[in-house]
């Protein structure tokens, strides 16, 4: 058994627009072996949730389109399965938790005519059967009286506690992958904290591997084994966690480092930061895409796209011309590196 379950390859997700074509996602490629943690950061509009609705086989067509690419899972073609098993895939080895559990959770049903239809759905088990495991997976996410819990309607939980059940129905089939789009940005930063880690915890208990897209840096920090930093449509940074928190490459991924909350603040003046703003992804400009936005370009950076590639360190790939000399550390007190 290989330890990859998930392959993307060179993924190009495109919408036709009245403006003309959003290269969403464009040209992405990356593993998820099992039981990995990946985070993607990168800033609103990268491309992160489109990366995760191809993979979900969620893209709406004829706008919507998945140009080129492949998307292996264990060994299944995700891109050339017929509907109906993509529809046992999704929900069942795959399982996706979004931003906001209202769009989720349909408000007419009570949770656990909701639970047990997607346990049912996915398991071959009768309906007692399938509530009893809806009560032990509300049990699973620390709501109390999960039994009774199950009877009330999504308006009578918190939000906290919505995203807690919605925790609990992408966990009740054992997925072999949860990917989780910004599952906690909605919720106040006690919460979200709470909240990763018992989805984190769950999914070690399983052996599950998570996918945890978020805009914040800081969120991945503490919850993943490995990051990929996308920016307009592509992954310019790739590695272990603490490669890219503590040995950045890419100009981009040491801006967002800079602007993000550290734990370790006192040692650090939040100095460094990305100015500007993403550039649009219908007329990306020529050469690299962070160039209009990068204090270190160069003119090669406006002649040739850089492409994601090894660096002096193993497993960690970026995507910048002026990578191997740069040195990009974080600002200390004890003054600028530079
Ligand atoms: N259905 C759609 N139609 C047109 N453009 C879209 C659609 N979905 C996403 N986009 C565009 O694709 C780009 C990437 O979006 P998205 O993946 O949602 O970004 P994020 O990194 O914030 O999750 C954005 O420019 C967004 O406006
Ligand atoms: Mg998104």
């Amino acid at each position: 058994m290989s330890d990859v379950l998930l392959a993307v390859d060179d993924l190009r997700t495109y919408f036709a627009t009245e403006e003309g074509v959003v290269r969403a996602v464009d040209g992405v490629s990356f593993t998820i072996n099992r039981g990995e943690r990946r985070g993607v950061v990168g800033e609103s509009g990268s491309g992160k949730s489109v990366t995760a609705m191809s993979i979900m086989g969620l893209i709406e067509p004829p706008a919507g389109q998945i140009v080129t690419g492949a998307i292996d899972f264990d060994g299944l073609n995700l891109l050339e399965l017929p509907e109906d098993e993509m529809r046992k895939v999704r929900g069942g080895r795959i399982a996706m938790i979004f931003q906001d559990p209202m769009t989720s959770l349909n408000p007419v049903y009570t949770i656990g005519q909701q639970l047990i239809e997607t346990i049912v759905l996915h398991q071959n088990v009768s309906k007692s059967a399938a509530r009893e495991i809806a009560a032990q997976s509300l049990a699973d996410v620390q709501i109390p009286y999960p039994a009774s819990r199950l009877d009330d309607f999504p308006h009578q939980f918190s939000g906290g506690m919505r995203q807690r059940v919605m925790i609990a129905m992408g966990l009740s089939c054992n997925p072999e992958l949860l990917i989780a789009d910004e599952p906690t940005t909605a919720l106040d930063v006690t919460t979200q904290a709470q909240i990763l880690d018992l989805m984190l915890a769950l999914a070690d208990d399983r052996g599950t591997s998570v996918l945890l897209i978020t805009h914040d840096l800081g969120v991945v920090a503490g919850f993943c084994d490995t990051v990929q930093v996308m920016y307009a449509g592509g992954i310019v940074e790739s590695g272990s966690a603490s490669d890219i928190f503590y040995d950045p490459k890419h100009p981009y991924s040491w801006g967002l480092l800079g602007s993000m909350t550290r734990l370790d603040a006192a040692q650090m003046h939040r100095l460094n930061s990305v100015r500007g703003a993403p550039p649009s992804v219908i007329n990306l400009p020529e050469g690299c895409r962070f160039r209009p936005r990068c204090d270190f370009a160069l003119d090669v950076c406006r002649e040739r796209l850089p492409l994601l590639g090894p660096s002096d360190v193993e497993g960690h790939t970026v995507a910048c011309h002026r990578a191997a000399e740069l040195d990009l550390k974080l600002v200390t007190s004890e003054g600028a590196p530079r």
